[in-house]
């Protein structure tokens, strides 16, 4: 059974069929409005969420079909101590697919292993965020017009943000691509990551913690929340939580077609000054984020039946 766990699951002519698909949608959403007529989603979130459930869960509706799910592990037998692997296993026997989010590494992995239907991985401690990677993907191609020959730079907390680890692994695959790291010493992009992509792949680096140093080469700029909720005390986080804030003094030494981009949710990394700015390309990733799931579910629904 087809599950996506991990962004490189998908290969570059999949991820291009998807964005075909998505743009499709955009052009014609009467299409599609009843390709899953008769299907069920089951959205199990163990950790907070507003747009990947809610997306999930519009772009299922929007498709025809129906969903189901819990949005906190208090309220489901997670909270008895129940595994994973028997919630997929159950969870299989009500639904046709499965969008998990889990404060585990790994976790939608064993539900996959386990399911009898497929399962998206919708986030996993701070490991993969492929769903949300199909998202920036698709306003990347939309906003850029092409996914290589890009100078990216990620910002903030680079150690525990799981959209910049699936970001990066995705962007790799593509001709041209520069990353450029931008963090506080603590906050840096893990060794692995590193290693595993980036010089394994040829990919050229920088690392700086200069925002304003590192912004006239930038193509985009991919700026992240530091996240409180993978850190052992509160004194660090309150320390590292302000590193950076982008506000229209900072764009002044940026490109005239930067394209800004953020996963969201933001806490203050991003001034609300620049919402208006057309560069602002944060909340078209939220709806994005509906439109790639569509085809997603779609996807993964055609693979299941053969
Ligand atoms: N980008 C993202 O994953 O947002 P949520 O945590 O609100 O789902």
């Amino acid at each position: 059974m087809r599950s996506l766990i991990n962004i490189l699951d998908l290969s570059i002519e999949e991820i291009d069929a998807l964005i075909a698909t998505a743009n499709d949608i955009i052009a014609n959403p009467e299409r599609y409005r009843e390709a899953c007529k008769y299907k069920k989603l089951a959205t199990l979130f163990f950790e907070p969420s507003t747009r990947t459930r809610l997306s999930f869960e519009a772009a299922m509706l929007e498709l025809g079909g129906s969903v189901l799910g819990f949005s906190e592990a208090n309220s489901s037998s997670a909270a008895k101590g129940e595994s994973v692997a028997d919630t997929a296993k159950t969870v299989s026997c009500y639904a046709d697919i499965i969008a998990m989010r889990h404060p585990k590494e790994g976790a939608p992995l064993i539900a996959a292993q386990n399911a009898t239907i497929p399962v998206i991985n919708a986030g996993d401690g701070s490991h993969n965020h492929p769903t949300q990677t199909l998202a920036d993907l698709l306003t990347i191609r939309r906003e850029k017009g092409r996914l290589c020959d890009l100078n990216i730079g990620f910002c903030g907390d680079l150690k525990f943000g799981r959209t910049v680890h699936s970001l990066i692994a995705a962007m790799s695959r593509y001709e041209g691509i520069q990353v450029t790291l931008i963090s506080p010493e603590e906050l840096k992009l893990p060794s692995y990551v590193k290693k595993d992509i980036l010089r394994k792949k040829d990919i050229p680096y920088t690392q700086t913690t200069s925002l304003e140093h590192a912004m006239p080469s930038l193509d985009i700029l991919y700026m992240t929340r530091v996240q409180r909720e993978r850190f052992f005390n509160e004194e660090d986080y309150l320390r590292l939580k302000d590193s950076y804030i982008l506000d229209p003094a900072k764009l002044r030494g940026a490109k005239s077609d930067l394209c800004i981009m953020h996963p969201l949710p933001r806490v203050n990394e991003i001034s609300v000054a620049i919402d208006d700015d057309p560069r602002a390309c944060y909340f078209k990733q939220v709806l994005n984020g509906k439109f790639i799931r569509m085809a997603l579910i779609l996807m993964l629904l055609e693979e299941a039946k053969r």
